[in-house]
């Protein structure tokens, strides 16, 4: 698009510039497209921060009953919400759930921000609130990351008359990395009130272990929306579930913009069985912990630059980004699906899920072949 479409007002224009702007969301690559690509018959998908041990088997089977009732519209997610307040002690009123955090971020965007407010986040943030972010066509702001974690003093300085919205992701996507209470604290104290903050906690359950790590339950911030997902410990990805915790005022509002058969009822029962399936909880986040331990003692090992995570991936540093893209081809050819960042902003990284034992072993030999072989390329081409 050229500058001087830019500047033809959005109302002449059928699709809005900013519309336009917008790059199509690549989904990640499916095993079965890798297999038939490079005639394999081991392939694994270690790229969409997904739990590899699955489905909770009491949320599936919530799932199984709840089909029978499908023909009736679902409540909004009410009963779901009430568990919620129950399970964390809030007021109903303080919940809210929706077809997946994202859903729930969607309508953040569309309730409360205005054609002139500002939004500020840190550079290469999750992708999926970019993506919303820049289509309500608002301004979008960000701050460099400091080792590879939110520089919160500098977002805090950022902070200008037009700033309605801040997004932190804790721990973040796509670094892994997480801010402590003492920095989020800090940060709070400089935010004004009329500016909101979603702090999306999608990983929370995985970096709860950590002792400074700001579980967002301990505060009552009147200006913090908090988001959370049965997507990734619950196992409940393409259910499309999630939920958040604000002051009512906030929530009541949301009520009113959010697509009131949403989240499905299915959905909603997979997510009130996953809620009761403890053991499956623990026994992801105890996988998690020993994948996360496994790959960062290998990948250094083998002297790869990893940024550290507290959430379910790794994200490796290369010195460039044909070396990332290298190894994202080598990895493909030997079975191995990782995420290149190159479309959050990151294109010299990539990011790996933690899997089981067996795909973490899988993915740590393939890479090493693949790191042996790239520099066996690049001493050829200095030669
Ligand atoms: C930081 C962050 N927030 C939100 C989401 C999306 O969660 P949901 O599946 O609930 O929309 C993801 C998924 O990758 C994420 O990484």
């Amino acid at each position: 698009m050229s500058k001087a479409d830019m500047q033809i007002s959005c109302s002449e224009m059928v699709v809005p510039p900013h519309i336009l702007a917008l790059q199509p969301y690549q989904p990640g690559l499916s095993v079965e497209e890798i297999k038939q690509r490079f005639g394999l018959e081991k392939v694994i998908n270690l790229a969409s921060t997904e739990n590899p041990l699955g489905v909770s088997p009491l949320a599936l089977e919530r799932t199984q009953q709840a089909l029978v009732g499908m023909s009736r519209y679902p409540a909004g997610g009410l009963i779901l919400r009430n568990k919620l307040a129950e399970l964390f002690g809030l007021k109903v009123e303080n919940v809210i759930a929706d077809a997946g955090s994202e859903g729930i971020m969607a309508n953040i965007v569309r309730t409360f921000l205005c054609d002139h407010d500002e939004v500020l986040t840190t550079e290469a943030a999750f992708q999926g609130f970019q993506v919303l972010a820049r289509s309500r066509g608002v301004a979008y702001r960000t701050v460099p990351y400091k080792d590879w974690k939110y520089d919160l003093p500098v977002l805090a300085d950022a902070i200008s008359p037009r700033t309605k919205l801040i997004y932190l992701a804790n721990p973040n996507n796509p670094t892994g990395s997480f801010f402590t209470r003492q920095a989020f604290e800090q940060f709070h104290r400089r935010v004004p009130e009329r500016v909101l903050i979603i702090l999306d906690e999608a990983y929370y359950e995985f970096a709860m272990v950590e002792p400074s790590y700001p579980d967002s339950m301990h505060y009552r911030f009147d200006n913090v929306i908090t988001l959370r997902t049965f997507s990734k410990v619950y196992g409940l990805a393409a259910a499309r579930i999630g939920y958040g915790f604000a002051h009512e005022d906030l929530i009541s509002v949301l009520l009113k913009v959010k697509l009131p058969f949403e989240p499905s009822g299915v959905a909603e029962a997979a997510a009130l069985g996953a809620l009761e399936d403890r053991e499956f909880m623990l026994r992801t986040v105890a996988n998690n912990a020993k994948g996360l331990a496994y790959l960062n003692r290998n990948l250094r090992e083998m002297g790869m630059q990893v940024a550290p995570s507290a959430a379910n991936f790794v994200m490796l540093v290369f010195a460039d980004s044909g070396r990332a893209q290298g190894a994202f081809e080598g990895l493909l050819r030997r079975g191995v699906i990782v995420r290149p960042l190159g479309a959050t902003g990151l294109p010299h990284c990539l990011r790996v899920s933690v899997g089981t034992p067996e795909e973490n072993e899988f993915f740590i030999e393939a890479l090493d072949r693949v790191r042996q072989e790239m520099e066996m390329h690049s001493y050829a081409a200095v030669d």
